[in-house]
């Protein structure tokens, strides 16, 4: 980092301790990370020499300690500011480029006459949700409790930084994408349907075949919103213990809840549904009531909860069911015009003398993982002849390849 940045580092810290109405929010995500403890970040926020050194080269701290206006307490280590306005003008000399873009700075700047916004900056920040470091304060403080703890283990937890797989790489249909667009604003515009009381809102159903990309689809959002992801398969929760399904179904919420904002992602949705056709036990029923009562009880807008479902079998589920989202999306075998969005994006890297539009043609009723398994198993055909370019004839062969394995499947 250069001198102005380990400038605007302790500029940060020093506006943020001086104005209690700024929030972890408002500072930039980049010097956010860096005051992370166990505890999360604590105020007054502490510039120590060790963190200047270790973002910064040695150079550049020493620099940075001989500015006027930046003093080292030899005993604490703390680096500090002498002066708050001369600091200020001096990194205001330096660009307010870097001011309009951290929300911190900005309010400072904003109220002292410069042309910079707060709001404006704050829309360029991203809040600490997105942070990786965030989410694992929250999971630390949630283990402490014993019931909360035990509600971790229900389910897994992703946060947006370690999501590998960006939305631009799913290949969706314009349905698929307008109702994920619509998520996308009434996550943004949650304040305002709070108050014209258009709260239930936020509650999809993916049906479709394995394969098809529904839970890439809940991912890929999680990474694109900049939210938490709470996965869990409901074959995971169900207990043959009396009660206890319904139990868990009101942990796996809860912990939702208490992770806002997120994308709460129940998978194998028709696995309660399932049970209760063939055993009528009091136990199943209960559980189902259960979770249509939870589902009745959070919603985007008051709890800042995206609930996503998911099933393979949607005719298994129950009507009632059904009704409490507002927006089924289909995932279906993929058409042509997918299938070979899905085939450029696996190919984008691979080389090669090949026709995709071919292949498209001769892969009706593949899925999405259908059609990465084909390339894969050209890649390898390819190596095996100890070759990194791949053929037609690989691919074609690849297609067999796995036609005969659906065949297999269907088979048996
Ligand atoms: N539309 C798509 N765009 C990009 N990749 C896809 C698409 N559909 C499927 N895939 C790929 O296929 C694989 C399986 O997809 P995914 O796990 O999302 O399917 P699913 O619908 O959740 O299946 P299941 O019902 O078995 O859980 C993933 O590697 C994914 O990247
Ligand atoms: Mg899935």
């Amino acid at each position: 980092m250069s001198t102005v940045k380990l400038v605007e580092v302790i500029l940060t810290a020093e506006v943020y301790n001086r104005f209690e109405e700024l929030t972890e929010d408002d500072i930039p995500k980049e010097i956010r990370k860096m005051f992370y403890s166990k505890n999360g970040i604590s105020r007054p926020l502490v510039v120590k020499l060790d963190m200047l050194k270790s973002i910064g080269s040695a150079k550049h701290v020493e620099e940075t300690l001989k500015l006027p206006f930046v003093d080292l307490n030899n005993l604490t280590k703390q680096v500090l500011l002498t002066s708050l306005p001369a600091a200020a003008k001096w990194f205001a000399s330096k660009g307010l480029e870097r001011i309009k873009n951290n929300p911190v700075l900005a309010y400072y700047y904003q109220n002292d006459g410069f042309d910079v916004s707060y709001e404006e900056a704050k829309k360029r920040n991203l809040p600490k949700h997105s942070d990786k470091e965030w989410l694992k304060t929250v999971i630390a403080e949630l283990e402490k409790n014993k019931e909360t703890a035990e509600m971790l283990g229900l389910v897994r937890i992703y946060s947006p930084e370690d999501i590998k797989v960006n939305f631009k790489d799913v290949a969706l249909d314009e349905e698929q994408l307008e109702e994920i667009r619509k998520i996308e604003v009434a996550m943004e515009e949650r304040e305002y349907l709070k108050k014209i009381g258009v709260i239930e809102i936020g509650k999809l159903l993916f049906i479709g075949p394995p394969g098809t990309g529904k839970t890439t689809t809940a991912r890929a959002l999680s990474k694109k919103l900049k939210i938490p992801l709470v996965e869990v398969k409901l074959s995971m929760i169900t207990s043959q213990y009396l009660g206890e399904t319904s139990k868990n179904i009101e942990k796996v919420f809860e912990i939702a809840k208490r992770l806002n904002p997120c994308i709460l992602f129940i998978d194998e949705f028709d696995y309660v549904a399932k049970t209760r056709t063939s055993d009528e036990h009091a136990a199943v029923k209960r559980a189902v009531n259960t979770l249509l009562k939870s589902i009745d009880e959070i919603n985007l807008v008051e709890d800042g909860v995206i609930l996503i479902a998911a099933t393979n079998h949607p005719s298994l589920l129950d009507p009632a069911v059904w009704r409490r989202f507002d927006k089924i999306v289909e995932f279906p075998e993929p058409q042509e015009k997918i299938r070979k969005r899905i085939l450029e994006l696996a190919l984008k890297k691979v080389d090669g003398d090949y026709n995709i539009d071919e292949i498209v043609k001769l892969t009706e009723g593949f899925t999405g993982s259908d059609l990465k398994l084909v390339v894969r198993e050209a890649v390898l055909k390819a190596l095996l002849r100890g070759e990194k370019k791949i053929t037609m004839d690989d691919l074609l062969q690849a297609v067999e390849d796995v036609r005969n394995r659906l065949c297999l499947k269907t088979s048996y």
